[in-house]
């Protein structure tokens, strides 16, 4: 039997509808479901199925037409405009398959610049960034530009710089969809040492056996949740 903390995340309802014209496209169909504390969890499905519609919409990247997403007791989805970028710098880490590096910062200097823009002090920025390159094995390309660095390298550095400020909550849309077998084996060891520390972690991923790395698969097929079981993995 898995334990983990209490549900930290609430998901109520939730829906989002595209429109094109006249034309409505519901992309998420009223989904409900909890997150506990520390639960890595895979979100997989075909292409279109809705995965990164999810992700945006838990993450308040986006706006859902309807329903709700709370964490920690606070309805988040009602956050108002200007409150909710700090909301999510403070609270939220991304990863995405683009690694979205800064072309001319050093790997140290792209994992400091969040940190920069949440206020944390100098002395504090270099040593929470070193401490996240660490985390991610990449401690001796801290002066490398990015392209200095291989894909998988970069997105290391992209995980250091979604950890530095110690995130409640990881998203990751795709990480590995980029990478090849071996970095992609090195990306989702980082994801599992990271929740083996108590990180929770959302992952969206359309590769079965990457989904199966997680304590838990969500499953989406047009918009709706088709399938939502625990993997036989150990605790972590
Ligand atoms: N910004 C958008 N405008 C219109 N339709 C969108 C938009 N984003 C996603 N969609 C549509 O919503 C559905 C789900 O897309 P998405 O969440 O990107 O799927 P997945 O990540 O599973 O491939 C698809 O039909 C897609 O075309
Ligand atoms: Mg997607």
């Amino acid at each position: 039997m898995l334990y983990w903390g209490d549900d930290m995340i609430h998901i109520e309802n939730l829906t989002k509808k595209f429109y094109m014209g006249d034309t409505e496209l519901i992309a998420l169909k009223g989904l409900s479901f909890d997150v506990p504390t520390g639960q890595f969890i895979s979100i997989t499905g075909r292409s279109g199925a809705g995965k990164s519609t999810l992700l945006y919409n838990m993450s308040l990247l986006d706006k859902p037409t309807c329903g709700s997403v709370t964490i920690d007791e606070q309805v988040v989805t009602e956050i108002d405009d200007q409150k909710r970028v700090a909301y999510r710098l403070n609270n939220f880490g991304f990863i995405f398959q683009e690694y979205a590096l800064i072309p001319t910062l050093t790997s140290i200097e792209n994992v400091m610049l969040p940190l920069l823009m949440q206020g944390v002090k100098r002395k504090e920025l270099e040593l929470e960034a070193l401490q996240a390159l660490q985390k991610v094995g990449l401690i001796d390309k801290l002066k490398n530009l990015p392209s200095q660095l291989s894909g998988g390298q970069q997105q290391r550095v992209a995980i250091a710089r979604a950890i530095a400020h110690n995130p409640k909550i990881i998203f990751a849309d795709e990480p590995t969809a980029n990478l090849d077998t071996i970095s992609s084996q090195e990306v989702l060891d980082i994801f599992i040492k990271l929740n083996k520390n108590g990180q929770t972690i959302i992952m969206v991923t359309h590769e079965p056996e990457y989904a199966r790395l997680a304590h838990r698969t969500i499953e989406l097929s047009d918009g709706l949740i088709i399938l939502d079981k625990l993997n036989s993995v150990k605790k972590r």
